[in-house]
């Protein structure tokens, strides 16, 4: 049972992150040229005070599920105190380099090395206009620090929130029986809270990036508990109906459209009749309205090839047409949480 410590601990990390986060996002537009003015309208876009409010709300909702014994508070997770520094400093210093990739428009580079040579062409992007890609150490070990940047802080909260659906799913069964899967789990910041949640479920992370699935070994530590594999979600190196969960954060909207449908048809296949599909994901057109000109900028500011093509087909749509039927959703600030069961079975 949560204490009344617990709470204020909560609130004080929350705080923290965010004005940390913010902090960083303050001085890098300070040392950086400004954004590149779309040539193109855009949709409206909310307030600072407004995006800070529903923010606010969904760390309430956060600790509303704690409180109500779905999970435990959640454990702040990172490197120890000097690694997380220097991380902030390498986010720093390699700014710069995204800066003149994004006024350049240079998002082709692929890294030195013959590691990219297997991997599918679409991969080999500098997303986000990130150094290396998806391909490096350095890459690897600067992405969480530029995703909170990014989201200022709120970029854990909305992972975790594919933790209520799982909850709600959970009740009943025996978590030592079950088997789950990350698709696209990059450095592993959800499966390490879903870990911590129920250490007792056996999951395995899968991504195409060597480097960051070195990454979330670090994060989450040796254990038989969570494997870590190399693999292509649109063909998962999984026997049809073997898992019980299937979750993935933030990968969708990074590939094109055949590849997203065939990634969401293979969740549906290795899902077990029964099973559980959660997807956290950005918003998308029609999700929230007012706020739809932050999606017609983010792939203009952030290289962001197949964004575009992502808001504008509901994950819903795509997920019922895999064989997938909702269960429940929530938009999470600039994320929904969508979770389905697979539709053949009543
Ligand atoms: C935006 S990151 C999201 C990572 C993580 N799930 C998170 O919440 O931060 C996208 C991740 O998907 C991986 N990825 C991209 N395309 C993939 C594919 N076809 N199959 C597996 N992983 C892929 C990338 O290597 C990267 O780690």
């Amino acid at each position: 049972m949560a204490s009344s410590l617990d709470r204020l601990s909560y609130a004080a990390r929350q705080t923290a992150r965010v004005a940390w986060y913010a902090g960083h996002y303050a001085a890098g537009r300070r040392l950086l040229k400004p954004m590149p003015k779309p040539g193109f309208a855009i949709g409206p876009t909310p307030s600072r005070q407004e995006m800070t409010a529903d923010m606010r709300a969904l760390f309430t909702r956060e600790w509303n599920d704690v409180e109500a014994g779905l999970f435990r508070p959640p454990r702040t997770l990172g490197p120890e105190p000097a690694e997380f520094l220097r991380r902030s400093l390498l986010y720093f210093r390699d700014l710069p380099q995204v800066d003149a990739r994004r006024h350049g428009h240079l998002e082709d580079e692929l890294p030195p090395g013959t590691q990219a040579d297997r991997l599918p062409d679409y991969y080999r992007q500098n997303f986000h206009f990130q150094s290396d890609g998806w391909l490096s150490a350095h890459s690897a070990a600067l992405y969480d620090t530029q995703v909170e940047v990014l989201f200022t802080g709120a970029a854990d909260v909305m992972r975790r929130r594919a933790m209520k659906p799982i909850a709600d799913w959970l009740v009943g069964r025996n978590q030592r029986t079950l088997r789950g899967l990350d698709v696209g789990c990059g450095t592993g910041r959800l499966l390490a809270f879903l870990h911590d949640a129920w250490p007792g479920i056996r999951w395995t992370g899968l991504d195409l990036s060597p480097p960051y699935l070195a990454e979330a070994r670090r994060l989450i530590g040796r254990t038989a508990r969570v494997k870590l594999v190399e693999g292509a979600a649109e063909t998962l190196p999984f026997e049809e109906a073997s898992l019980d969960l299937v979750v993935s954060s933030f990968l969708l909207h990074e590939l094109p459209p055949d590849v997203r449908r065939s990634a969401l048809t293979e969740m549906a296949r290795v899902l077990k009749p029964g099973g559980l599909v959660v997807i956290v994901e950005s918003i998308q057109k029609g999700d929230h309205p007012s706020w739809e000109g932050l999606l017609d900028l983010f792939p203009h500011y952030f290289h962001e090839p197949y964004y575009a093509d992502y808001v504008g087909g509901l994950v819903e749509t795509l997920a019922s047409d895999a064989g997938l039927r909702p269960v429940a959703a929530e938009r999470a600030f600039l994320s929904k949480i969508c979770a389905f069961t697979r539709a053949d079975v009543a």
